[in-house]
């Protein structure tokens, strides 16, 4: 996720560009950077006919590094893109940093989202000789669109790109596979900028001699409340005094404008309530997008739609022969994380020893870096870290290291240390995560950590090739059941406004659904302050059993068929005792009808990979008696989103 804003106006461009930029940082802040047409350059001059300056960090340091600049009078120009990023390819840096600009200086660009193509584009334009700059994705849009207007469109529906901008943004999208908006200026038109957009967000602010692009209303509040949101493929021409939209086949269509009357916070939310809310909903397409960057699939002979999953494929963050001789020397695995990231590690377990038939360990970072562990060259050292800057975690990375393990990060932050020390590196596409309680970064981490058990599972001929294109299609399925368990929230949110006052709350589950239970628990601790464990189920009659009384809610997690029996009787037990139940379960039979006040069902499918939905449903339950209860769901008492020291 990034912010992309643009300006086209009377103003002077930059400042413009900045103040818009930082309503964006929520979406992403590891590096930024703005062009303007400069207003100064003609044929004759030898001055950068587009301004480009870029920094690694925060705005703060991109808005450092121009003041000088500005103060003279150096950056002037009146129509101006820019970006604040969240590295997906490439690490932070200013290089990697938007725009992007072709060979020539001649058009720049800023992008939101993935180009899944880009790997072929590149070597399509490389083979043209063109020479990459940076190891975006990104640049080959640049790179692209120049081959259009200087060379003409080959095998696309634009026929007549040469010196026509909009031809070549219109050709340029019909190459582009994946998510993107865009926001595009070119040296030869100084009156105009345009944008086009798929999949990621992009909207129109309407002003009186100015208009603007921008990845989210926020940004352009206050200069104006008249926005149009660019539709799917989609695409605009956006002038000083009016804005032409146009369809996915160029031509042009007609709309009102959307009157904004939301306040700047809400706006920055998205219209949720709170980013943990937003977060929870952004699931889909986060796992969407992590399971995507790496599923690789047959085109169908039909119409060249992508046909079904037939590999994993890791290389464009890992030299494959390498990663295909650590996977079949490995003798075990061992995951290392901390809180969430650690209740990953324990479904990764199940994963790893269910799929890869590998002897797996998961263990609490700060336990581990104390324990003198037993540690060979020949074990798989795995380490998650959303954040990858937690202290416990990086410690217990180095002694793996020193120790000799292969180090595989599973991270969301491209260029964060643990990203940095580890051999292989997988990102979690989750996008930034501003909640303190972690949502979309774990089910993402679980994605990941499914990824690698199946590629285990089949580079070592556990799995056959048909379970393998099984389990990948199960999987490619979960972000569309995710976004089901969302789309019938209200009976979870009904569930809360009945239960949010109880004192004790038990999650319980078997196999898979016990190790999604911790999370489930920590989700319901951290944000209502709600006293809760989670249990192995058939651990209840062992010690715990003892706490039930009519106080308590036991909230089971049943995902497992074969396991439904057991889990009943076990929901008997507490019921018998005065607790009040809940099952979150694939069931459809009506197992769990007569032993459970509330049934909440989310989709079914291979249990072991399914169960992964089951904390959905949970982390609502958690995020409604915290609201329910008077909390601040997105900033728990006592926490820090990142733990960077001991
Ligand atoms: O950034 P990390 O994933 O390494 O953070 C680890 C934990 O501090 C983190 O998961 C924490 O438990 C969550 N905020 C809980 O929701």
């Amino acid at each position: 996720m990034c912010g992309i804003v643009g300006y086209v106006g009377e103003k002077e461009a930059t400042p413009v560009l900045i103040n818009s930029l930082k309503k964006l940082e929520y979406r992403g802040y590891d590096s930024s950077g703005i062009a303007v047409i400069n207003s100064a350059w003609n044929e004759d001059s030898s001055d950068e006919a587009i301004i480009v300056r870029k920094c690694k960090g925060a705005i703060k340091f991109l808005e450092e590094k121009i003041e000088a600049e500005l103060v003279k009078g150096a950056i002037n120009g009146k129509v101006g893109i820019a970006h604040t990023r969240w590295a997906t390819h490439g690490e932070p840096s200013d290089l990697n940093a938007h725009p992007h600009t072709d060979v020539s200086g001649t058009i720049a660009v800023v992008h939101n989202g993935i180009i899944e193509n880009y790997g072929e584009l590149k070597a399509w334009l490389q083979s043209r000789g063109v020479v990459f700059k940076s190891q975006t994705d990104t640049e080959v849009i640049a790179h692209l669109l120049n081959y259009f207007y200087t060379q003409g469109a080959e095998g696309v529906r634009s026929e007549n790109t040469r010196g026509d901008i909009f031809a070549s943004v219109h050709a340029a999208r019909q190459k582009l596979v994946g998510s993107y908006a865009l926001g595009v200026i070119c040296k030869d038109f100084p009156d105009r900028l345009i944008c086009v957009r798929k999949e990621s967000p992009l909207i129109i602010g309407l002003g009186q001699n100015e208009n603007f692009i921008a990845s989210d209303v926020p940004a352009v509040l206050e200069y104006t409340r008249e926005v149009y949101f660019l539709e799917q493929d989609e695409m605009a021409v956006l002038y000083n005094d009016h804005v032409d939209l146009f369809n996915a086949y160029a031509e042009k269509v007609v709309r009102q404008p959307f009157h904004v009357d939301w306040d700047i916070s809400s706006a920055e939310k998205g219209g949720y309530a709170h980013f943990m809310l937003k977060e929870i909903h952004e699931q889909p397409k986060a796992l969407h997008d992590t399971l995507k960057a790496h599923l690789v699939t047959e085109k169908s002979a039909s119409g060249g739609k992508e046909g079904k999953p037939v590999a994993l494929s890791f290389s464009d963050e890992i030299n494959d022969a390498d990663f295909k001789k650590m996977i079949q020397n490995a003798k075990r695995i061992v995951i290392t994380a901390c809180g969430t990231a650690y209740h990953a590690g324990v479904v990764g377990k199940y994963a790893f020893e269910k799929f890869a038939r590998l002897p797996t360990n998961v263990d609490v970072a700060s336990e581990f870096r104390y324990r003198d562990p037993i540690l060979d060259k020949d074990d798989v050292f795995i380490v998650v870290s959303q954040s990858g800057e937690t202290a416990d975690t990086l410690a217990a990375l180095r002694l793996a290291k020193s120790r000799g393990a292969k180090i595989i990060a599973i991270t969301n932050c491209v260029g964060s240390t643990v990203s940095r020390e580890s051999d292989y590196v997988i990102y979690t596409l989750a996008g930034p995560e501003i909640a303190v309680a972690s949502t979309k970064a774990y089910t993402t981490q679980l994605m990941c950590l499914y990824m690698l058990a199946l590629c285990f599972g089949s580079e070592r001929g556990v799995l056959s090739r048909a379970e393998f294109e099984r389990l990948l299609t199960e999987l490619e399925s979960i972000s569309d059941k995710a976004q089901n368990i969302l789309d019938n929230k209200t009976e979870i949110q009904k569930f809360a406004s009945k239960q949010f006052n109880k004192s004790k709350i038990f999650y319980i589950g078997r196999q898979f659904d016990s190790a999604n239970s911790l999370e489930s628990a920590m989700k319901l601790k951290e944000d209502s302050y709600m006293h809760c464990e989670a249990f192995a189920a058939g651990e209840l009659k062992h010690g715990p059993i003892a706490l039930v009384d009519k106080d308590t809610l036991v909230i089971a997690i049943a995902t497992e068929p074969s396991l439904y029996e057991k889990l009943a009787s076990n929901i008997i037990e507490v019921k018998s005792r005065g607790a009040a139940t809940m099952v979150i379960t694939s069931d459809t039979s009506g197992a769990f009808d007569s032993c459970c006040d509330s049934v909440i069902q989310i989709p079914s499918g291979e249990s072991a990979l399914e169960s992964m939905l089951s904390v959905i449903p949970a982390q609502l339950f958690a995020y409604y008696c915290s609201v329910l209860r008077g909390n601040d769901p997105d900033k728990p008492r006592n926490l820090a989103k990142s733990v960077t020291v001991e």
